[in-house]
């Protein structure tokens, strides 16, 4: 909240295959400031299965936290002791991964006698695009990473409202999927994309499930299955067929969320006449450059604008954790040493309140 003394906030994020750690400073008039953000992927270990193993997450997390959290605090130029506060990811997530970064959060808030702020990591990725371009509330999200496809109302901290999502799976894990079937390597979507630039995006018609129904939500899984088929038919594909495949297949998803981003940008509009339209995008798949296309075509129609952080803090890492506890503890919101890690956390939580505002 403005007006509260400038804060340090150490971020650690372990819910998924990247171990990352933050410090990030919140300024008086509430901008933000990254000054270290360590990320470690765990693609290495986790490419020969084709997905993040959780046990194998969870043990790559136990042996590298300690190292990234000293390498954040050293890149930044600060000491242990000047940490206002220490924020880490309490799901929703891989549990084992969730418990090693907030076990050490709490080891750390207990021992250095300061606040915690158990994080959704679901907030981490709303409020991010208001530590990199300062965006002010309401705006709407649309997160599309691994784990996550879903349009989110952001009011204020603690307060949102899921528009619609996924209702199988995830658009990045549908890329992944995708992916693997042409034989493309993990992760799938950057191989997707630069595959499919040598492809003709028209060759196969995909369908477009749950498109002529009102709601915001999306269906990939009928999709996958159509492209594993069509590369069964095809079988032994050519390099060609490879990158029409891919060049069809992502061609149908960014007219998909081409099309839900419309309607989703219309009903804020509708929603608060008068406000500026924002639409801000999160997670792993915002780095596709179709799908930006794709994105940016409603808003400029629409007269929204289209907000992508970089594309380092649009994937997991320390500073989007950081960021949002930053957020929390300015309102006061901090958390007990007894907080539980949670493997299903929805934003739209009654818990998700801020706590100074709820009664
Ligand atoms: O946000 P993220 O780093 O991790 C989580 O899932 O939380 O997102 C990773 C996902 C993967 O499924 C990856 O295939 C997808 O984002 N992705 C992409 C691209 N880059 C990453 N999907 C499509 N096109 C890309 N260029
Ligand atoms: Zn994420």
């Amino acid at each position: 909240m403005t007006g509260q003394a400038q804060a340090i906030i150490l971020g650690i994020e372990t819910s998924c295959d990247e171990t990352a750690a933050s410090v990030v400073v919140r300024d008086q008039s509430g901008h933000g400031t990254i000054r270290s953000n360590v990320v470690r992927s765990q693609l290495d270990e986790h490419a020969a299965f084709g997905g993040v193993v959780p046990e194998l997450a969870a043990r790559a997390h136990v042996e590298w936290l300690d190292h990234i959290i000293a390498q954040a605090i050293d890149e930044a130029g600060i000491d242990l002791n000047d940490i206002d506060a220490i924020a880490a990811t309490a799901g929703p997530g891989l549990i084992g991964g969730v418990l090693v970064g907030l076990t050490t959060a709490k080891a750390l808030a207990a021992s250095l006698d300061k606040p915690l702020i158990a994080v959704n990591h679901l907030e981490g990725h709303a409020l991010t695009a208001r530590l990199t371009n300062g965006v002010k509330f309401p705006y709407l999200m649309l997160l599309v990473s691994g784990g996550h496809s879903q349009f989110v109302l952001v009011r204020g901290v603690g307060d949102y409202e899921r528009w619609g999502g996924t209702i199988d799976d995830a658009l990045g894990e549908a890329f992944d999927k995708v992916a693997k079937l042409l034989s493309l390597g993990h992760p799938g979507g950057p191989a997707v994309e630069r595959i499919a630039q040598q492809g003709d995006p028209k060759r196969f018609k995909f369908p477009k499930p749950l498109l002529r129904e009102e709601r915001l939500d999306f269906s990939f899984s009928g999709l996958k299955t159509a492209v594993r088929l069509q590369a069964e038919a095809l079988a032994p594909l050519s390099d060609q067929d490879v990158a029409d495949i891919a060049a069809s297949f992502q061609d149908t998803v960014a007219e998909i969320v081409g099309f839900r981003a419309r309607q989703a940008l219309q009903k804020f509009a509708e929603k608060f006449p008068g406000e500026a339209i924002r639409l801000v995008v999160a997670g792993g798949v915002a780095a596709n450059r179709r799908i930006a296309e794709a994105l940016q075509k409603p808003c400029t129609e629409l007269g929204a604008d289209l907000i992508v952080p970089p594309i380092a803090l649009c994937t997991d890492n320390g500073a989007m954790i950081a960021w949002a506890g930053a957020e929390r503890l300015a309102l006061d919101d901090t958390d007990s040493l007894t907080i539980a890690a949670r493997p299903r956390w929805p934003l739209q939580d009654e818990d998700m309140r801020v706590k100074s505002h709820g009664t």
